[in-house]
This record gives C-alpha cells, structure tokens and sequence, in this order.
C-alpha cells in the first residue's frame, strides 16, 4: 500500500491522536492518522482503551519536579474546562454518547496519615485557582451514602467529571470518518523525511505520505525521541453496580472507583514500570476490589465484569511531550495517566502550533528540549 496526498500524517490513533485527528480535520487539513492497535496479531490496543476516564487535574501525577507541576496542573485544568463543551458537540456531532458526567470527585480518607496528604492537596489547588475542600466524614457520606464508616474525611472536588473513554474512542473514530479522515491499521518501522514532507513507512515496506507528521503514539511503538516514552502497566477491573449506589468518581486509598452507564463500575489501577504484557494477576484485582470494598462495602460482593491491563506512556518527569524535534516533527506523546483529560487541551495546542498559531496555553514548559 502507498498512500500520498495529506497534509498531515499522525502516529497513534490513541485519544491524542484522535482528539487532534479531528481538530485539524474540523479546519479543513487532509489527515491520516496511523493506529498499530489494529495491524494483527500482537498489537497493542492503545492507553486509552484501558483507562478509567477519571477528569482531574488535582491528581494522577505521581512524582512530578515542582518546577513542572504548575504547568501540568494548569494544562489538565484546561482540558477539564473544555470536556463538557467538548463532549456535547462530539455527541452532537456522532450520536454517540460518551457517558461525560462532571458530578465531581471525593477523595477519601481513614486515618489522619491519609488526611495529611489530602489537605496539602486542596490548598495547593485552591493555590492555583481550582476548586478543592476538605470535607468532614459525614459530609462526604451524605453525598455517597454508601461510603464506609471507616471514612473521617474527604478532598472534594466538585468540577472534576469523568467520561467513558471506550465510547469515547468510539465517538472520535465515527467523527473521524464522518470527515473522510482515514486510519490505517499499520506497525511502523520508521518515518523517512521525504523531501519537505515525510514518509511513514511499516514494516512490511507499506507507507503513507504527507507534508507534516505528528508523533502521538504509545508507549511501546518505539517511536518516541531518545526512548523517552516507556511503559507503566496498570491492571483495572469493572464490577456490577448496583442502581444508585454511587454517583461521583470515589479515590480511596489503594483504589479509584468510577461508576459509569449501564451498571458498571470500573475500579483501577497498579501501576508497574518495566512491564510490557497484559497480564492480569489475579491478586492485582483482588487487591482492587478488597480496597474498593474497604470504601463502600457493598462492593465487596459486586460481581466482576471484567478485568484488563493496560499500558501508560509514562516519561521521565510525569509529563507530557509537546512540541516539535529537531527534525520538523511534531511531538505529542507520554500523557502517562492523564491523556483523557488532557485531549481537548492537548488537540488545540497541537492543532494550533501545526498549523501556525499560536497556543491557546503556553506548551513550552513540555517541549523535549527539558531532558
Ligand atoms: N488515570 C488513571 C490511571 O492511570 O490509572
């Protein structure tokens, strides 16, 4: 297969590379994008599929250099305040619905040891100007009565929301071709400058062609600059739910519970550098769900859905790789635990900065140059 004549080739058909997919497609740009998850046996489905779908800028960093965190945290800010807009035209625009429900996020915790970490976490939010308050055990159950006793104190943070990132991926695929974008299911082996423009070529010798190219692939495509996008496996499962047992995203120690549409509750995730495979242990979810039942203890006899294993594209600070490399590509890569809600954000950045304009938010912070 030889495909030439887009102005612009994207590497990954994750939300990243979807969500910006359809933005350039929505101006008018002639896009393809590059998706290895389809390309036969062994591929990979993307970070996306296995996310939680959690919208919340206050969490989901892990280690961060301070002089990063900001930038981050306002960049997730971003995408939080572009979701609902963004998730009714998307529903809109393809009839799907995407399951976006901005009922906020407790964080809950048992003891003084977990209150600590929650407090400093709400101040540094109310800092950076987002919302976030300490909330007494009884406040937090009287908007989930079903949490435990167990629970003396919560971080309540009332913009944050969640979507179901498989309709998502869904939604943004039929819009896609909705704009006569294609994908093609294709392993990359190398991208070729070709002239002014580039060639992505797959192992098997088959390749597209455009003028610019847009890297925004996973965490095993081996694609990113200098390696510097890794995996980080995290194992999650989905749980019966029984009606009205819960409305906002609970994060509890050991476990983060979401409640979706249809009676399911996903609960997640472990994470574990170094791991390729999708292999689901089986203590991995027990451990999910014995934490998600110390929470809200009817769960503890909630019948499994599902359980899977996914792989984040991890970096080495924790953030983001936005920007171009020194070879006139465009970088979008290692959203680690957060690409869902940097989508929005992260597709009109890098729709902006392809196609001339300036930023709506400053990315520089994220460019590879800081490693
Ligand atoms: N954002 C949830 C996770 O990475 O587990």
């Amino acid at each position: 297969m030889s495909v030439k004549g887009f102005d612009i080739a994207i590497a990954g058909g994750g939300v990243i590379g979807l969500a910006l997919a359809r933005a350039l497609a929505g101006e008018g740009a002639r896009i393809a994008v590059i998706d290895a998850a389809e390309a036969g046996e062994g591929a990979i489905p993307p970070a996306s599929h296995a996310a939680a779908g959690m919208l919340a800028p206050s969490f989901e960093y892990g280690e961060l250099p301070e002089a990063l965190s900001k930038a981050l945290y306002h960049f997730g800010a971003r995408g939080l305040s572009l979701w609902g807009e963004y998730a009714a035209a998307l529903e809109e625009e393809t009839g799907l619905s995407i399951d976006y429900r901005p009922h906020g996020m407790l964080a809950i915790a048992y003891g003084e040891n977990d209150k600590t970490p929650l407090e400093e976490q709400a101040a540094m939010v109310s800092a950076l100007g987002g919302a976030a308050e300490m909330i007494s055990g009884d406040a937090a159950r009287a908007m989930e009565p079903a949490l435990s006793d167990a629970v003396i104190a919560a971080l309540h943070a009332p913009k944050d929301a969640q979507v179901d990132p498989r309709r998502l991926m869904k939604a943004l695929k039929a819009s896609l071709a909705q704009k006569g974008a294609p994908i093609f299911a294709m392993r990359l082996a190398r991208i070729e400058k070709d002239g002014e423009g580039h060639r992505l070529v797959s192992a098997g010798g088959d390749h597209v062609e455009a003028d610019r190219v847009v890297l925004a692939a996973g965490a095993v495509s081996g694609l990113a600059p200098q390696g510097l996008v890794y995996p980080v496996k995290g194992e999650a499962m989905a749980v019966a739910l029984e009606d009205g047992l819960l409305t906002r995203v609970v994060r509890a120690p050991g476990a983060y519970l979401c409640p979706k549409a249809g009676g399911r509750l996903v609960i997640g995730a472990t994470e574990e550098i170094g791991r390729e495979d999708l292999k689901v242990e089986p203590a991995a979810v027990a451990g999910l769900q014995a934490n998600a039942a110390k929470a809200v203890p009817p769960l503890g006899r909630a019948a499994e859905l599902e359980r899977w294993a996914g792989l984040r594209p991890g970096t080495p600070d924790g953030a983001p790789i936005l920007g171009l490399d020194g070879e006139g590509r465009y970088l979008a890569l290692g959203h680690y635990r957060n690409g869902i809600l940097h989508a929005p954000a992260a597709a009109e950045a890098m729709a902006a900065l392809v196609l001339g304009r300036e930023t709506p938010v400053d990315i520089a912070p994220f460019g590879l140059g800081r490693f």
